[in-house]
């Protein structure tokens, strides 16, 4: 799913913020405020160093703030996916797990899920959608949705930062 050119550690190492921007604004949804923090934890040792980067940020970062990038997430298999408004990077991850071809049915328990956890959770349902199949994102909802709200919120920023190292890691050119 490489939208950009790969970069090498070296190569990314010598971006300036703006070019670092432009290259990994994307890796947290719709939040490239994020990479800015990134950027400021060069040189990094290693694109899991550079994963962990974002990581940290988002941990770092107020519940508030952590909120608002959760909800920055479009439903799974969700009105956006049906638009085609998605990001890029959540089309391709969507269609890996088969999200953009479910049956009728698969699309309503889709909505069911998504429904009975924004009711209650107020926040889309984020789950690094590559780790999964359709059945095991369902397995995850149900088995999230017996969560506290605060339990929630570190398992959702536990996903996010998932998802964040699977789009860094599509950026960068394997070092031998
Ligand atoms: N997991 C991976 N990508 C996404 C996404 O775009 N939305 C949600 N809700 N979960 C995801």
């Amino acid at each position: 799913m490489a939208l950009a050119t790969k970069r090498t550690l070296e190569q990314v190492n010598g971006l300036t913020e703006p070019e670092f921007v432009a290259m990994f604004g994307a890796v947290l949804e719709h939040s490239p405020a994020y990479a800015r923090r990134a950027w400021a934890q060069r040189p990094f040792e290693s694109a899991e160093v550079l994963a962990a980067a974002f990581r940290q940020a988002v941990q770092q970062d107020d519940p508030a703030a952590q909120m608002a990038l959760i909800r920055a997430h479009p439903d799974l298999a969700g009105k956006a996916a049906l638009a085609g408004e998605l990001t890029a990077e959540s089309a391709g991850e969507q269609r890996s797990a088969g999200l953009d071809r479910l049956s009728p049915d698969e699309y309503e328990r889709f909505h069911r899920t998504n429904a009975a956890y924004h009711e209650k959770f107020g926040i889309p349902f984020v789950v690094c959608v590559r780790e999964h199949t359709k059945d095991s994102i369902l397995e995850q909802a149900e088995r999230r949705l017996t969560h506290t709200p605060e339990q929630e919120r570190q398992a959702a920023l536990d996903e996010v930062a998932k998802i964040a190292r699977l789009r860094v890691l599509d950026l960068m050119e394997e070092t031998p």
